[in-house]
């Protein structure tokens, strides 16, 4: 830690402030029930009223090929990419994770910015394709994960059977901590088994929990009452349970290892609010982050942080960006000036905006685990450190090695610089990764299809240039480090069909399929060939 930061670190109430924050993102398979949850998670806080928040959404989501829709997306996530409301004494912020069909490199950045994760799992489809891929993610910085198994009031898969099968293909260890009583018509409710109580479910009512009756004990005569045919499953159950199952341990679920594991309804409200209870008591807040120089601590007073995500506005003759920023240190204050140092110059931040669950509001003030959106028009990129001055620069914005690809050319030559310049700042902002072969030729990369459009909707609307997109037989990409000068000659000249830049100017090899792939890793074994890449930099580089 420098001097500076030193002295003016830890003050009382910034140590305060700091603990009560809990940010987090939301992991599902798209139909999971992520938004519905997330509704459920903002009427507790208060955040909203129920009326058609999800249905609004998910009217969105549907069409994706629509330009006016997409803007209409475009709008929406600006809006509820994060939302932030306060809850039993702490400040929540939920980041948007998209999911669905827009699934994008930003779902992979947005992650970067979290400290914990809630993974919804329908219990009638069990593991899900992008659950897998999401959670890959937030493996790579260990990021704690609360499970909630999901749709209980349907008739779905056994609940021993889903654990089995997360543990398998998550590789995570399962900690139950409600267990579910019945399924379907039958579903009773959850046994809670570090408190040792069932919260009754009743069927076709539509009431938060804490409404719902709470029975207290195992032995307790009210459940032989209530459930005369499933009391003894019930006991057997929750024993068996309690024998063949991990307990849950703080410590490992803090490192990643372990999942404590909820059941419910996110539809009836119905096991929402352990769900909130476990992020408030067992996820972290936020924690000392790696600035490349040294690890930065929430508490320190300097202020610090790093853009995560980048939002063009609607508004396309404006050029301006929402910038979205998690504060790792200090406070932000309206109008207050900081460094930025990737460009190395004072920047001020004049009009910060908070985002609340529904609206925007000016941030009067942020600390650290909260995420505020600076207005720019496109000095701040995704992976820019602002601090009070000291030369820092955090870590783990990565890109990853795109999985889908189109080559781009202009239809009018005339445009091709227009078009160059474009992709150029489009890649720089991150909505696609833009690749350039030897010869001018560009190839675009992307994880979701949709950045495509996005892509292909924005060069035409800012910067008046219609493209043809073509397919192009790729199958992945890998960032190429190089022992030295002479090997990378060598390469560069008998790989040359296959060798592109990145927007940053980084060597990258174009593999057709997989196999070329690996023929060509054996064939240059002293050449390293990663799959992501930080900001700025190829990850191992050096
Ligand atoms: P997503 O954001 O993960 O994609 O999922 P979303 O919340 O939109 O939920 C997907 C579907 O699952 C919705 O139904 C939603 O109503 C339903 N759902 C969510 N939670 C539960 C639950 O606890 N129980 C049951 N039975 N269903 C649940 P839909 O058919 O797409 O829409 P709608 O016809 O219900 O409006």
């Amino acid at each position: 830690m420098s001097e500076a930061a030193k002295k003016t670190s830890a003050k009382p109430d910034l140590q305060r402030e700091v603990a009560a924050r809990r940010t987090f993102g939301i992991i599902s398979h798209p139909d999971a029930g992520k938004t519905t949850l997330t509704e459920k998670l903002l009427l507790y806080g208060g955040a909203i009223q129920l009326a058609g928040a999800v249905k609004a959404r998910r009217a969105a989501r549907h069409a994706t090929s629509d330009w006016m829709e997409i803007e209409k997306q475009r709008g929406i996530s600006v809006t509820s990419s994060v939302m932030q409301f306060d809850y039993a004494g702490h400040t929540i912020n939920l980041l948007d994770t998209p999911g669905h069909q827009d699934f994008s490199e930003d779902t992979y950045r947005v992650l970067t910015a979290v400290d914990a994760a809630v993974m919804v799992i329908d219990a009638a489809k069990g593991v899900e394709a992008q659950t897998i891929k999401l959670l890959e993610v937030c493996r790579l910085r260990n990021t704690p994960i609360i499970t909630f198994i999901n749709k209980l009031d349907r008739e779905v898969r056994g609940p021993l059977e889903i654990l089995e099968e997360v543990e398998e293909t998550l590789k995570i260890d399962c900690a139950p901590v409600t267990w579910p009583v019945g399924m379907g018509k039958t579903f009773r409710g959850v046994y809670h088994l570090l408190e040792d109580r069932l919260l009754r479910f009743t069927a076709g009512e539509q009431r938060a929990s804490t409404d719902a009756e709470l029975i207290s004990g195992l032995d307790n005569s009210r459940l032989d009452e209530l459930f005369p045919n499933e009391v003894d499953t019930l006991r057997d159950e929750v024993e068996l349970i309690r024998e063949a199952s991990s307990p849950f341990d703080l410590e490992l679920f803090q490192a990643g290892m372990q999942t404590p594991v909820f059941f419910g309804s996110a539809i009836n409200n119905f096991g929402v609010q352990d769900v909130l209870q476990a992020l408030l008591d067992w996820a972290p807040p936020p924690q000392p982050r790696d600035a490349g120089q040294r690890s930065v601590d929430p508490v320190e007073a300097p202020f610090t942080g790093f853009v995560f995500k980048i939002q063009a506005n609607m508004d396309p003759k404006h050029r301006d960006r929402i910038a979205f920023f998690r504060v790792c240190s200090g406070r932000y204050q309206p109008g207050m000036k900081v460094r930025h140092l990737r460009l190395d110059r004072e920047m001020r931040i004049g009009n910060a905006t908070t985002f609340m669950a529904n609206e925007r509001v000016r941030s009067e003030d942020a600390v650290g685990g909260d995420i505020i959106g600076i207005h720019n028009h496109g000095q701040l990129q995704i992976g820019d450190t602002l601090s009070d001055g000291e030369a820092l620069s955090f870590k783990g914005i990565p890109y990853f090695a795109p999985e889908l690809f189109v080559s781009a050319r202009p239809k009018d030559p005339f445009k091709a610089k227009q078009l160059q310049k474009g992709l150029q700042e489009l890649g720089e902002e991150g909505a696609v990764q833009v690749f350039t072969l030897a010869g001018g030729r560009i190839v675009l990369g992307a994880v979701g299809r949709l950045q495509f459009d996005i892509v292909a909707h924005r060069l035409k609307g800012e910067y008046n240039v219609d493209a043809v997109y073509e397919p192009v037989s790729m199958h992945t990409a890998r960032w190429l480090v190089f022992p030295d000068a002479a090997t990378r000659a060598d390469f560069e000249r008998k790989e040359n069909a296959a060798l592109a830049s990145d927007v940053d100017g980084n060597p990258v090899f174009l593999a057709t399929n997989k196999y070329n792939l690996e023929l060509t890793e054996e064939r240059w074994p002293d050449v390293a060939f990663l799959a992501t890449r930080e900001h700025g930099e190829v990850l191992g580089a050096g």
